[in-house]
């Protein structure tokens, strides 16, 4: 397994590292320092374009190559950056049309990273060059194991410009989907507001206009601009793939913020890589979403340098970041904690960003593994340098092994994008938090979740949640019918299909395609006010541990072949249903025609479990959070404690933990940010050794049972 840190040596010169006479002589200590830590990869590179070629065509890769000389001494591998989300300032001088436009018209400066326009083709020229240059360059040095493309593509809303070439690309883009004018003004829906065209050239980029845009038109844009991303990453794949074949592509992605499609951006990769801000988020449900997210963008078809499945953390914060308003200390136990709740959900290599604060830049005060200082005696360093000695152990173990889930939610970016355009029924909808309820639901129950793009084949999976698909294109629809038809169960849920894919309505009820497969149609929709509520009264085998209130979306449903399973208390849809479920096919299909509180999808994914046969991997405490990764029959379950105190857990059977090579048995007593990583068979092997003795025994939780409850 590799794991390790995103490492810049080009910081850690004469003057502000070595000396006159060894001006790079700090980097030997560096590496040093790294193995002694258990580090055995550094990410470089990805920002050194002005120093690699200063001056137009005058390349300079020996400092690199010398940096890696110095990681191979050490047995240190290396993943290179290519250096182009940095371009050096040479380059805006003597093309400034390469710098972007903003969607008021007016030009981005030069002088920080991604200030450049992904459809120039100057820019895609001298990218062309620099990373051929790189490749020759670096592409055979032995310790290379991957390259990075770009990096951190998009945030800032980079993803968007608004350059002539851009628009030369869009209408091209535009011409090459629609085919014919008329295709495209009917599929547009362009004869509303006088935005009709006759010519391709008429069709004008989403800028900054006294009203919102078309929305039809706003969707293509993103989808246009998210192919742009993609076809630039691709474009940087395919000449590395030419130049170093056996080297794996990869570029760092973050879940559900950037405007692009990382399904699409995951296809053109060999593995996916994920910056994690982990240790600032306050709760662990919201970061295990965006890792399930991440891991899911690519299933099958993934190369890693090691032939491990699975995703790299490739920036993991090592500590606390520079942009929040107040960048608090992280705790003790946390960075490793967050490690490995990375690796417990699929995680198969872990670098952390940063390897030592900086002393220049704007990210000086960025968390470390080392300080300013660089003597190693901090306490990032002692922490990683822990995970660094227990990585050792577990490697052999997790090698090769998987996340596994028998559920999964549905998320397409193109139906995101749809949820954010402006004049929606309710702008207090938010798609992320309806997201997240679904997946807290399932993540505090210790239910193995994935994430798919309507268009996979979801077959294996026994539950399907689909929360809020707006807009739904009928090919989706169709196979929404073909999972449950052949016997899967889907639960689908207000604020779907309210539009196709080319955002026209249906005059054919909501939602869209979709009214036979759950025998209802949703007549109208009432969207809710903050604060205001309406309440669910249920019927049937429902179990209902509180009362659950109707939120934000009431969706007013009339039932045709359906089974009613709640209905709303009050107003003057008081009586109709809020819930159906239908049969079709060997399947049921679930529609919840409102939102309501976290409390409710625990019911409903308790009640779920119970009809489709779903186990949670084990009982425990709440607080603790289980994963489970596994391969032929061998089981490696990850506890973790989220809490800032320690939680006791009662083990019926011996365990085996990877992390002290104990067995544990009865009482235990996880400390606060503790956790274990245990194997069932391996402890049936030892069970003579006697259980440890639990030193600290404080006030605890309720006691958890580690069997598997069905
Ligand atoms: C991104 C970038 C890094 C750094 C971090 C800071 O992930 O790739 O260069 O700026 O953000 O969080």
């Amino acid at each position: 397994m590799y794991f390790g840190v995103d490492y810049h040596p080009e910081h850690w010169v004469f003057p502000l590292a070595g000396t006159r006479d060894e001006p790079e002589s700090r980097w030997k200590k560096d590496a040093e320092l790294m193995v002694g830590a258990g580090l055995n990869v550094v990410r470089m590179g990805e920002f050194s374009w002005g120093l690699v070629e200063p001056e137009e065509g005058k390349f300079d890769f020996a400092w690199l190559r010398r940096a890696m000389d110095v990681m191979q001494q050490f047995g240190i591998k290396v993943v290179l950056g290519t250096p182009t989300a940095a371009p050096p300032l040479w380059l805006a001088k003597n093309h400034p049309e390469i710098l972007p436009i903003d969607e008021c018209g007016l030009r981005f400066h030069e002088g920080t990273r991604h200030a450049y326009c992904r459809n120039s083709d100057i820019y895609w020229d001298y990218t062309g060059k620099i990373i051929r240059a790189q490749a020759a360059a670096l592409g055979d040095h032995p310790q290379l194991i991957a390259w990075q493309l770009d990096n951190g593509i998009g945030g800032h809303r980079t993803e968007f410009s608004f350059n002539p070439e851009t628009r030369r690309d869009w209408h091209a883009w535009l011409q090459a989907k629609y085919e014919t004018i008329d295709r495209m003004n009917d599929a547009m829906g362009s004869r509303f507001w006088s935005q009709v065209v006759t010519d391709w050239d008429h069709v004008p980029m989403p800028m900054n206009a006294p009203t919102v845009h078309n929305p039809a038109l706003v969707l293509d844009w993103m989808r246009f601009s998210s192919d742009t991303c993609v076809a630039y990453i691709r474009c940087q794949a395919a000449i590395l793939r030419e130049l170093t074949p056996s080297i794996p592509v990869t570029t760092n992605l973050r879940a559900l913020t950037r405007h692009f499609d990382h399904f699409d951006m995951a296809d053109v990769l060999d593995f996916v890589s994920v910056d994690s801000n982990a240790t600032i988020k306050s709760r662990c449900a919201e970061n295990a979403c965006e890792i399930d997210m991440l891991r899911s963008l690519k299933k099958q078809n993934i190369t890693t340098p090691d032939g491990d499945a699975g995703f790299w953390v490739i920036e993991q914060k090592a500590g606390h970041v520079n942009w929040q308003e107040v960048n608090s200390l992280v705790r003790p136990g946390v960075v490793r904690l967050f490690t490995y709740q990375s690796i417990s959900r699929g995680a198969s290599g872990i670098l952390y960003f940063l390897w030592r604060q900086p002393r220049i830049g704007s990210e000086q005060f960025y968390g470390g593994v080392l300080t300013h200082d660089g003597r190693g005696d901090n306490r990032a360093f002692q922490e990683i340098k822990q995970i660094g000695e227990e990585m050792k152990l577990l490697a052999p173990a997790i090698q090769g092994t998987r996340v596994s889930a028998e559920t999964c939610i549905l998320y397409s970016h193109e139906n995101a994008w749809s949820l954010k355009l402006p004049r929606q029924p309710n702008k207090h909808f938010v798609y992320r938090e309806h997201l997240q309820m679904f997946h807290s639901a399932l993540h505090d129950r210790n239910i193995p979740v994935d994430f798919a793009r309507p268009t996979e084949d979801l077959s294996k999976y026994k539950i399907v949640f689909a929360p809020s698909l707006h807009m739904l294109a009928s090919g989706e629809a169709d196979l929404l019918k073909l999972y449950v038809q052949n016997g899967g169960t889907l639960v689908a849920t207000c604020n779907t299909g309210l539009v196709d894919e080319h955002h026209i309505v249906p005059d054919t009820g909501f939602p869209n395609n979709l009214t036979d497969l759950f025998g209802m149609e949703v007549r109208e929709f009432d969207p809710l006010p903050v604060g205001e509520e309406n309440h669910l009264t249920f019927k049937g085998n429902f179990p209902t541990s509180h009362l659950h209130p109707a939120k934000t979306w009431c969706d007013l449903i009339e039932p045709k072949e359906c089974e009613v399973l709640a209905t709303y208390a009050k107003d003057f849809y008081a009586g109709r249903p809020a819930i159906t479920m239908n049969t079709y096919g060997l399947g049921r299909a679930i529609y919840i025609g409102t939102m309501s509180h976290q409390y409710f999808y625990y019911d409903l994914v308790a009640w779920l479990r119970q009809i489709c046969g779903v186990v949670p991997l084990l009982k425990v405490p709440d607080s603790i959070e289980v994963s489970l990764r596994e391969r032929d029959g061998t089981k490696i379950y990850f506890l973790l404690n989220h809490q800032n105190s320690s939680v006791r857990l009662m083990f019926y059977k011996p365990m085996h933990d990877f992390l002290t090579g104990q067995t544990i048995s009865g009482n235990y007593d996880l400390p606060p940010h503790g956790v274990l990583v245990l194997d069932e068979r391996a402890a049936l092997k030892t069970d003579a050794q006697p259980p440890p003795q639990n030193e600290k025994v404080e006030s605890v939780e309720a006691l958890g049972d580690l069997e598997n409850v069905p």
